[in-house]
């Protein structure tokens, strides 16, 4: 195949992806009554469920089955001089650039990117302005190569607060969910038993005013992180150790958690361009999305910065004494941080799958949104709608089963395959007398009689394997 063959394929397969998810209820475009708002994404029925399955599992692993990390939820509006201190206010800016011809906005690098096969994260704002004149790159909407110069835009979303006078009255929505750790590391360490080394962690919504090119919910405006700073003292844990650690559980999560595959994962370390300067290493887990590698998850190295910055800015002490050495030490941070939104695309990227005519999602049972759908056979038979409905109730007492009684059999599986349910239960005539029902697997289409009893064991097997 061409390279322009597989870039259409590719094309193909992610707006199959995209109509999926609309069909079927995972992600509609935001606003869409009101012509749609840019960058912007609601999540329907069997989405919402599927993120809520990621999102646990996510806290689960990295909190809830761990001694060593707390959690947080730190306010999404937030003082201006957090943002100050972080860096973001000066520094957190995309350079992008506008065709003169048809007014669409791209961010700089993404168009160099994706135009001429090159990284160009990071790259000065004069190098990103000659290589898309030089190249004479054309516009990816009219084709036209005239471009205005490349110039700065802040991501951080302002507020005005309404009960503040003057310039104490701008806030922002927070950028990234990180510092909410570091801002409250003090009140964390006062009110709680951890000792270095321990992590605090967060999950919740981030704002970034970005300039993206679509690709669904990859890069929005409103996104939701999970984020962990990890503080240690440097003279008595070694970074390097610790951060392969991290290294390992990432990859454990996103292939045995989310079920994964692992030919569609790469690790890749951050040029000395694109990396902060305050990181002594930082990588990204790549997951192959259908346009390409791109970062899922980064883990970086930020040493003593942040909470150096507000201590400096705030005047708060945030040193803390070391009870061994009565020495007080500035710690250090290891930071995994992953967008939930943009796992769940990859867990339905990674998911989607044609076999001939039939489309399912190949889920994990640990992440679909719902572990079984229930049927009768029939819908207009009484006998038949009450026993299911009672196989129904019971089993939703321990897992979020769905109820399904429209059209014929072939429609609601071909309609559960693209939800991804991994099991369909029909009750049917025989089910009357034998007590049994059929069980029907979403990626083989093998079909099995189960009796009714043995139900219950048969999902908690299969989802807890
Ligand atoms: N505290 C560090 C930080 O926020 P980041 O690389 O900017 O680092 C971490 O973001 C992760 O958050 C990314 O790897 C990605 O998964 C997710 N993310 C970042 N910006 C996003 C956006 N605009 N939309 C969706 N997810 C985003």
């Amino acid at each position: 195949m061409t390279k322009k063959e597989i870039m259409d394929e590719n094309k193909n397969l992610m707006e199959k992806i995209v109509a999926l998810c609309k069909r079927r209820g995972f992600i509609f475009p935001g606003s869409e009554i009101y012509g749609g708002l840019a960058n912007t994404y609601d999540y329907g029925p069997a989405g919402t469920e599927l993120m809520r399955n990621i999102r646990n599992l996510w806290w689960d692993f990295f909190v809830s089955q761990r001694d060593d990390v707390v959690g947080v939820e730190a306010s999404l509006v937030s003082h201006r001089k957090i943002w100050e201190a972080s860096g973001h206010v000066a520094g957190f800016a995309d350079a992008m650039v506008d065709c003169k011809n048809c007014q669409s906005r791209f961010r700089a690098d993404h168009l160099i990117e994706d135009s001429l096969d090159k990284k160009a994260e990071g790259l000065p704002m004069e190098e990103l302005d000659k290589l898309i004149k030089d190249n004479s790159i054309k516009c990816p909407k009219c084709g036209k190569s005239e471009w205005t110069d490349v110039r700065k835009f802040n991501q951080l979303f302002p507020v005005n607060l309404g009960i503040v006078q003057g310039d104490d009255s701008l806030a922002y929505l927070r950028g990234e969910t990180a510092q909410g750790m570091f801002i409250n590391f003090k009140n964390v360490i006062d009110s709680t038993r951890v000792r270095l080394p321990f992590g605090i962690a967060q999950n919740g919504k981030s704002f970034r005013n970005e300039i993206t090119p679509g690709n669904s919910i990859f890069r929005t405006i409103e996104f939701e992180q999970g984020e962990i700073e990890y503080f240690f003292d440097p003279e008595k844990t070694d970074w390097e150790e610790k951060y392969e650690e991290w290294k390992k559980l990432m990859w454990e999560f996103v292939t045995e958690k989310l079920g994964i595959q692992t030919d569609n994962l790469q690790w890749r370390t951050h040029t000395d361009e694109e990396r902060s300067f305050y990181s002594k290493r930082t990588e990204d887990l790549e997951y192959k999305f259908p346009f390409g590698f791109k970062e899922l998850w980064g883990l970086a190295y930020r040493t003593d910065y942040d909470l150096s910055q507000h201590q400096k800015f705030s005047g708060k002490d945030m040193t803390i004494l070391d009870p061994e050495t009565n020495k007080r030490i500035l710690p250090h941070v290891i930071e995994p941080a992953v967008g939930i939104n943009r796992l769940m695309l990859m867990v339905l990227a990674d998911a989607y799958t044609e076999e001939g005519e039939r489309v399912f999602l190949k889920l994990s049972p640990k992440v679909a949104p719902y572990k079984a759908a229930v049927f009768p056979l029939l819908h207009n038979k009484t006998e038949l709608v009450d026993k299911a409905r009672g196989i129904y109730k019971d089993l939703k007492k321990q897992f979020n089963v769905v109820w399904d009684d429209r059209g014929n059999i072939g429609k609601r599986y071909a309609s559960q395959d693209e939800i991804g349910t991994p099991f369909c239960i029909t009750v049917d005539f025989d089910t009357l007398n034998d007590g049994a029902v059929t069980v029907r697997d979403r990626d083989t289409a093998a079909q099995e009689r189960i009796k009714i009893e043995e139900l219950m064991k048969f999902l908690s097997e299969k989802i807890n394997d």
